[in-house]
């Protein structure tokens, strides 16, 4: 088994120096972003998807905190959080003014440009990126609204592979009891109600995310990553993907 080696940056947080993860060859899972070489992406890409309330953010933060507490430098990205865009499309969507295509190339620019500003460059450096979601809750949210599926794969052609992805599943009853209890009110986007399955939000909710959950089950079949039962205690949840983890940063 090869072993991880520890090479001397500047001080994190709880450790004197910052461990560089096991170097494993990166790919794109298309034609990807001109002009990157993948050979210097000495990081580790680690996407965390899961529908909404499903803990993704439970889990990162204790990820994030192990990590460093253990010498890696991390960095968080997740969807529409690109400099770019994510004002205006967080806007576009309060209007309601977006045809599914155009929303659609919307994430998209704001997937491409906290992968060209934020992953490649963290990868480039070491780090240990992690993802709240990806490209296939993007692509699963299409699916589910009729788009076609080789237009998407075509489209994150751009993307890299990550090194490892953990599908958090939670039944869409347990969703809507997290939801309300964290928000006290259901998301628009979120429970569907785009694709008039119900005019009753609740129960466009439940429709809405078992039809994702289906569509993950089926891309978890192209794709092969692991489904975690998210229905455990967080800490028992998160002593697996630190298990699973650990091997990643292990080049296993
Ligand atoms: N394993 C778990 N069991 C029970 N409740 C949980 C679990 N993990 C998280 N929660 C609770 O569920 C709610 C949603 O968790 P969290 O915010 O981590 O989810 P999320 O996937 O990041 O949601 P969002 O899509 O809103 O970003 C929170 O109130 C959290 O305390
Ligand atoms: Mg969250």
């Amino acid at each position: 088994m090869p072993t991880r080696t520890p090479r001397t940056t500047s001080p994190a947080r709880t450790s004197t120096r910052v461990l560089v993860p096991e170097i494993t060859p990166k790919k794109f899972f298309g034609r990807g972003l001109p002009g990157v070489d993948l050979e210097k992406l000495n990081g580790k890409l680690i996407v965390i998807e899961g529908a909404d309330g499903s803990g993704r953010s439970t889990q990162i933060s204790q990820l994030v905190e192990w990590l460093e507490g253990t010498g890696h430098a991390t960095l968080q990205v997740g969807l529409k959080r690109s400099t770019l865009v994510s004002e205006q499309l967080e806007e576009a969507q309060q209007g309601n003014i977006l045809s599914r295509t155009t929303l659609s190339l919307f994430y998209a620019t704001d997937f491409a440009d906290q992968l060209e500003h934020s992953i490649l460059p963290a990868l480039r450096a070491g780090v240990v990126v992690l993802a709240d979601r990806y490209i296939y809750t993007l692509m699963a949210r299409d699916l589910v609204r009729g788009m076609d599926e080789g237009w998407l794969r075509n489209l994150y052609g751009i993307a890299l592979i990550p090194d490892a992805v953990f599908y958090l599943e939670v039944s869409p009853e347990q969703l809507v009891q997290r939801v309300f209890a964290k928000n006290q009110a259901l998301d628009f986007w979120e429970s569907g109600m785009d694709l008039g399955l119900s005019r009753d939000m609740f129960d466009s909710f439940l429709k809405y995310q078992a039809a994702m959950r289906d569509t993950f089950r089926r891309l978890q079949t192209v794709y092969n990553f692991p489904i975690i039962s998210g229905e455990r205690s967080p800490t028992s949840i998160n002593e697996e993907l630190r298990k699973r983890i650990n091997q990643v940063l292990a080049g296993v």
